[in-house]
Parts: C-alpha cells; structure tokens; sequence
C-alpha cells in the first residue's frame, strides 16, 4: 500500500450502505447458479492477485514500450500477448497487439487499422455480425456494406462475391465472424481469401472478430481455418469470455509493420500513442497472465473438450424432450427455439428473433441443463404465477 500521510481516522460506511453491498452481493451470488445464455466462465479464482489492487496501476501506453508512468503491468501484458500471438500463429517478426477492455475495443482497433490503411475501403460484415459493429462503423465513418448470412449463421459468400464485384474500385475490408454472437458460426478465412482471388482484387484487409472463439479454435483438433496463416490482418479475443475474468477484457493482435504506419509519439507520457484508450486496465493483464499459466495449452486443450462433450449433452437433453437443438462446428453454442420471457428473463437467456442460446462456458453443469429443461416442460395451468 501507498504509505498514508493522513492522520485522520479512516472513513466509515453507514450500517445502512453496508447492508446495501450485503444485498448487492446476494443478489449478483443467487443470479450466478443461473447463468447460461452468456459466453462468460465464471469458473475462475483470482484471489493470489488480490495484493496488486492496493496500487494505482496503470497500463498507459503501448504495452512494449519505456513508459514514465511505472506503475503498470506491462511485462505481464506483453508475456500474455506472446500466448495468444502463438495461439493465432502470428508471425514473431511482426507482430503488434495489446490488452483491451473487451471485444469491442478490439474490433474497433481492427477495424481503424484496416480504415487508415485503405481509406477508400468498404467494410462487408454479414448480418449475424455482433450489434457494436454498426456503432463502431458510425464512429469511424466508414463505408461499410452488410451482406446477407447463411442459415447456420455463416456469412453468404456468394452475396459477397456479387457485392465486391459491384464495388470493384474500393477495396474490402472484410470483419470475419470467428464465432457469431447467436449461432457460433465461423465465417470461412480460406472462402473468404479466394473470392479475392477470383476477382483479382490486389488490396484488402481481414480482420476476425473471435470474442469467444478465439480461445476455442486454437485448442481443437480440426479448427476452421481463421488465424494469421489463413489469411487474417488482425484479430480480437475477449478475456472475459472463455478464460473469464471479474473485469471485462480482451486482447487485440495486428501485424507491425501495419500499426507502425499510423503510430504517434507522445511526451506526455513518454510513448507512443498506439492503443484507443489511454490509461488502460493493468489488473486484468495479471488475471489473464494467471489463468494463462495455470492451465497451460494441455489444460485449455481438456477445458475446452469438456465444454464441447457439455454442449453435446445440452443438444442431447432437449432432444429428449422433443425440442430441436443444434450447435455450429467447434462451437459451444447450443441453438434453440426461443422459450416464454419468464424463461428466458430467469436463465438469463440471449434472445434473437425465433431463437435463443445456452454456452456451455466451464462453469456451465449438467445439473444446471436439467433444471432448465424441467423449468422448458409445459406447465400445468397457474404453475408459472408467482
Ligand atoms: C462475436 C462477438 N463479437 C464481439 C462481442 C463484443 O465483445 P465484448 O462484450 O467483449 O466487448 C461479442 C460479445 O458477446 C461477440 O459475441
């Protein structure tokens, strides 16, 4: 701890706004024994790190850079950069990245990239694309054009290959789903790398947006094709998603030589200005660093075995009751018709038009399927009312 200079005697909370934190608590702890429909694991104990928050640490700045503001993590950050430049195989000689607030910051890091590297260029996103890529695009004022999905949730590479051709004289910008939000679908990099192909297309970008699955297909025997090898530029992981985290986070990985071109020094802090935000979390960095080594590729390997046999199981159960559940390739989430609000409000269940989902995130049981499918069964008349 900071030593104290005050001699004045700490302050207190009134009894009233301690039992608020009290009833806060139980709530947040009764809410987490019924939490299925986000892809966030609360499977995780930090509490070895908790010594590092008596300290107003900050990760200002481009984490592989001198700083003068020292109270940071930045080693830390960097090792788990190095992990997942590994985990999406991108080249050790050029190779950028840092440590985000979540998933969005990095598709807007992506997505700026790509936008000052090709200012004439067209975004294409499919219609299955997270809800913040709209936001992100009106932010940054690029063109963008969205595309039509297949039923699986995969972007429908023949209205982009027609929709390129039309626009022939700007050069795409492709936002990859790695995993969409709904169905898990994995848009196809290779697919995707040959429609450029055929239409002799010289200049393009790839970003992925892998929130959750950018922690799933690297551990997997047979992944789809989505990683640096396969053709990406850059690509967004969340942190708080498949490892989780208390604090939302993510990781964003771009290749040098693109970011070195729109980078800008700074005195004010004595770096250069690289990342969206400037003073930046120095404490998920350790939370992720942490899980990162506990577990090791082998552990991931196994976690995300089970996650996959539990999604099975999931698909098993409602087909036992008649519903038809299914779930995407390498994916962890199981699709199903949507069910009433009560339901879907108690389970907390993400809804989208005809459809629902449940991620098995690790510490999703099978204990936990039951009692939903038995909450899903017809209930007699009145049962549903309080
Ligand atoms: C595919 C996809 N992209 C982006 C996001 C946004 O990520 P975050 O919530 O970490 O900002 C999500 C969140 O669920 C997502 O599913």
């Amino acid at each position: 701890m900071l030593e104290k200079k005050s001699a004045h005697p700490p302050p207190q909370l009134t009894a009233a706004d301690q039992a608020r934190l009290d009833d806060l608590h139980r709530t947040i702890a009764e809410q987490a024994q019924r939490f299925l429909g986000y892809p966030c694991n609360g499977d995780f104990d930090y509490s070895p790190l908790y010594r590092f928050l008596q300290f107003p640490l900050n990760n200002v700045g481009d984490p592989f850079l001198d700083t003068t503001f020292r109270l940071n993590t930045h080693a830390i950050e960097c090792e788990v950069l190095e992990m997942f430049r590994q985990f999406t195989r991108a080249p050790a000689a050029d190779f950028w990245g840092y440590m985000t607030n979540g998933g969005t910051e990095g598709n807007m890091y992506g997505i700026y990239l790509a936008r000052e590297l090709l200012p004439n260029g067209v975004v294409y996103y499919s219609e299955d694309t997270h809800y913040s890529v709209a936001k992100i695009l009106r932010l940054l004022h690029a063109r963008n054009i969205m595309i039509k999905s297949l039923a699986n949730g995969e972007i429908d590479y023949l209205d982009l290959k027609e929709t390129i051709r039309i626009h022939r004289d700007a050069p795409p910008i492709i936002f990859a789903n790695i995993g969409t939000t709904m169905k898990g679908a994995v848009d196809d990099v290779t697919r995707i790398k040959n429609i450029m192909r055929e239409l002799a297309i010289p200049a393009y970008y790839i970003h992925a947006d892998a929130a959750l699955s950018g922690m799933i297909l690297p551990f997997v025997d047979n992944p789809q094709p989505f990683d640096f090898p396969a053709g990406i530029d850059s690509v967004s992981i969340s942190g708080h998603k498949l490892i989780g985290s208390p604090i939302p986070c993510g990781v964003v990985i771009a290749k040098k030589t693109n970011v070195d071109r729109i980078a800008r020094s700074v005195e004010y802090v004595g770096t250069l200005d690289t990342t969206l935000s400037g003073s930046r979390n120095a404490i998920t960095p350790l939370f992720i660093w942490y899980a990162l080594r506990m577990h090791g590729e082998s552990g991931f390997r196994a976690m995300i075995r089970r996650c996959l046999e539990m999604a099975d199981y999931a698909i098993e159960q409602f087909a036992a009751q008649g519903i038809k559940a299914w779930r995407n390739r390498n994916s962890i989430t199981v699709v199903f018709p949507r069910p009433d609000a009560d339901l879907a409000k108690r389970w907390q269940l993400a809804v989208h038009n005809d459809i629902a989902h449940i991620i098995t995130v690790p510490h999703v049981t099978a204990g936990h399927i039951k009692q939903l499918l038995q909450e899903l069964q017809p209930r007699p008349a009145g049962a549903g009312a309080p």
